[in-house]
């Protein structure tokens, strides 16, 4: 290797090297890959830059030799942050911060837990919560709690609001006309049922139908932090507004918190319209079924 003239700090091949393994550590389903930051990318480049040898495009460090004639620039920063993630490249909201909400960036409190580890922490928690009467009126009208269900190793939780009647009398999550909608939505992503993570909101059913009440999504609020820490899934699929509002700390409205990323921890998580809401207002599914596309894009579920 004495004689090897080849510079590995070349910024190309780096830029190349760094996102053959970013697509490999997607394809593997590393939970988690930090977003590309335009700025820290130009600066860590700046640093290694080697010195420009006098290419005809001008490109810093890009040397002729590597440079086959006639071909396009380099990719820019922010051009490679999206090329990364999967390829068709296609327009995603992930390098346009504004608003975007990052609610808390700090890494999940603890350590990522093997699988078996996670089930057995969840069961756990799921006895804690079937006990649980901190919201008096809900658990008095509950025929019994809903903790939640799904694959403990998964790469994507899907947030609702609360158990419906349906979800009441069986203790599972979304089993109802609601539920079934999100049974397609979920196959049109090329996922089962038993490849994510469903959880709600609240934990046991408002009577009604209502809404949760401020108290109550405050009562509850530890379970599903504890179910998502536990879980620690890539993506967050919040489903409808409570949901949103609630993980979020925001008012804004679906319309404009949908189609971008936001972030919960490790987590990036995505706003998308309710399946109820759905049912009731069959237009919005156009928008839905765009929210899930950029999804799996990002996920790498689709080329
Ligand atoms: N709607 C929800 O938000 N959650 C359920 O579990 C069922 C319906
Ligand atoms: Fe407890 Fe949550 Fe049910 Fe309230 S909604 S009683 S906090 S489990």
């Amino acid at each position: 290797m004495s004689n090897d003239t080849h510079n590995p700090l070349d910024p190309a091949e780096t830029r190349e090297a760094a996102e053959e393994l970013l697509a490999h550590l997607h394809r593997v389903g590393v939970p988690f890959i930090p977003l590309p930051n335009a700025e820290r990318v130009a600066e860590w480049e700046s640093r290694f830059a080697v010195s420009p040898p006098a290419s005809p495009s001008g490109e810093a460090g890009v040397s002729a030799a590597s440079t086959p004639p006639a071909t396009k620039p380099a990719p820019t920063a922010a051009e490679i942050g999206d090329e990364v993630k999967t390829p068709p490249r296609a327009p995603t909201s992930r390098l346009q911060p504004v608003e975007s909400f990052s609610v808390n960036d700090d890494p999940y409190p603890g350590v990522s837990l093997p699988i078996a580890d996670r089930q057995q922490q969840l069961e756990q928690l799921a006895t804690t919560v079937s006990g649980c009467t901190k919201c008096s009126q809900l658990a008095k009208c509950r025929t019994q709690t809903v903790f939640g269900e799904g694959n403990p190793g998964t790469r994507f939780a899907f947030f609702g609001e609360g158990p419906g009647a349906d979800e009441d009398r069986t203790g599972r999550p979304f089993v109802g006309r609601a539920g079934q909608l999100l049974d397609k939505m979920i196959q049109a992503c090329k996922l089962q049922r038993e490849d994510i993570y469903l959880l709600n909101t609240v934990k046991c059913r408002p009577p009604g139908n209502r809404n949760p009440e401020p108290n109550e999504l405050s009562n509850c609020r530890e379970y599903w932090e504890q179910q998502l820490q536990i879980l620690r899934p890539e993506y967050i699929v919040c489903l409808g507004a409570v949901s949103a509002h609630t993980l979020l700390n925001s008012k804004l409205s679906i319309g404009r918190l949908r189609q971008r990323f936001h972030q919960y921890h490790e987590s990036k998580v995505l706003v998308i319209y309710h399946p109820a809401y759905l049912l009731r207002n069959p237009d919005a599914k156009k928008a839905a079924w765009a929210d899930l596309q950029m999804l799996m894009r990002d996920a790498g579920l689709v080329t």
